[in-house]
């Protein structure tokens, strides 16, 4: 979706990762991306052009000069796409690129390229932490290219440390982020998602149906959005969002007492995650035994979170989420007030397909200012975009607070 009509060039360079890229290429293909592959001779060495040829449907840059190639080509490609990706970049590439060699085509690509750059190095452990390559890359950064750090883990040669190409996923994520409208830049959301556990005794505890994929999908969004974003979430079974930091919770009283703690410095609070209103009266040090007790379990109420914020609000936007069975509209307006938020995104959860644990959602926006606007079925990640539509303009004219 991120990438629908989007013009990509990704950047080949030859290491044993070229492999990854790919399905990199083929995943920003389904997602919508046009992609133009450039290959250095080692990297052709790995993988044909053929295979990325056939995937992206479209000639693959290998060389300067030869029959078809335009003389300006080197030129016009780092210019006309919206962003490039290097992936595998290898230490020979980065050192070129640090440098400002340009003897082969993706090397003269980059040297007249004016749209943004991700780098993704991918190299053997010693290599990676050769002080030449953290210089190089350390200036590359210095210049404004993004670099995607490489992850840990077993290497092709057999070493085990820092090298590896990222996932795919999280190349995905970064790359998103640099073909996005930045209207979140400054800005430090905090986001909640999830259920809570309120825990019983060791093994049982009290909990919803929340799976976190809206708060997921409002984090992501507003993280390539440009936004920094603290992700505060109960447990679920989501990966954590690339470029976000996430703060790991089980009960109420817990997600309470992070949130007291980062909200003096969040431009907004965006709570989806489905708090327990209840926890049981006391938390039992041992599992408790089948018949060792009446069958009476004694609840007492939780804080009412978002509410409790509200009160310390100093120029937080806070938005909240209503899970209604009933009147949309009157139970959404009287949380508002209630609660004293912003704006609250109510949405039916007694339908199949909106709601807890599915990918789609209809929700009503309903602002403390202005007309209600209720939005049609559309996924999750949908939703978090119109909703992020709102807090963009509504933190519009406001000087940032985030940091
Ligand atoms: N919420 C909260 N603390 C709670 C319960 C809910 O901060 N103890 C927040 C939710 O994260 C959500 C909003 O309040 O953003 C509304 O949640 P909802 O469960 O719909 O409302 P309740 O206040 O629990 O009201 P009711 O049980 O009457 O529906």
């Amino acid at each position: 979706m991120h990438f629908n009509g989007k013009r990509i060039l990704l950047g080949v360079s030859g290491g044993i990762a070229c492999y990854k890229a790919v399905e990199l290429a083929r995943r920003l293909v389904t997602a919508g991306a046009q992609v133009k592959v450039v290959m250095t001779k080692g990297a052709q060495e790995f993988v044909t052009p053929l295979t990325f040829a056939a995937i992206t449907g479209q000639t693959v840059g290998t060389g300067l000069f030869g029959p078809g190639i335009h003389p300006l080509e080197h030129i016009w490609l780092g210019q006309q796409v919206d962003a490039l990706i290097l992936a595998p970049a290898t230490a020979n590439l980065i050192g070129k690129f640090a440098a400002g060699i340009g003897d082969d085509l993706l090397t003269t690509i980059l040297l007249a390229a004016t749209r943004p750059v991700l780098l993704c190095p991918a190299m053997n452990c010693e290599m990676y932490a050769n002080p030449v390559v953290q210089e190089n890359l350390a200036r590359l950064e210095h210049r404004g290219v993004t670099v995607l750090r490489p992850g840990v883990g077993p290497l092709a040669c057999g070493a085990v440390g820092y090298g590896r190409l990222p996932e795919v996923e999280d190349m995905l994520a970064a790359l998103s982020r640099l073909v996005s409208p930045q209207d979140l830049a400054g800005r430090h959301l905090l986001v909640t998602a999830g259920p809570t556990h309120e825990d019983l005794d060791p093994v049982r505890f009290l909990t919803n149906r929340s799976s976190g994929k809206m708060g997921y999908a409002v984090a992501k969004a507003a993280w390539r959005r440009g936004a920094e974003v603290t992700l505060v979430s109960g447990p679920t079974a989501l990966p954590p969002p690339y470029g976000v930091e996430v703060v790991q919770v089980r009960a109420a009283l817990e997600l309470l007492a992070v949130l007291r703690e980062r909200f003096p410095t969040a431009d907004a609070l965006i709570m989806a995650a489905a708090v327990s209103d209840y926890r049981p009266e006391s938390l039992a040090s041992t599992k408790l035994k089948r018949g060792s007790r009446a069958q009476e379990l004694r609840l007492v109420q939780n804080p009412d979170i978002v509410k409790e914020l509200a009160a310390l609000k100093t120029h937080q936007v806070l938005v909240g989420f209503a899970a209604e069975t009933g009147d949309l509209l009157a139970e959404g307006r009287r949380k508002l007030e209630e609660k004293n938020l912003d704006l609250i995104v109510a949405n039916e959860v007694n339908r199949p397909d909106a709601g807890f644990a599915v990918d789609t959602n209809e929700v009503t926006l309903i602002p403390r200012e202005g007309e209600p606007l209720a939005l049609p079925l559309m996924s999750k990640d949908e939703v978090a975009e119109r909703l992020l539509d709102w807090l963009a303009e509504r933190l519009g004219g406001r000087e940032a607070q985030g940091g």
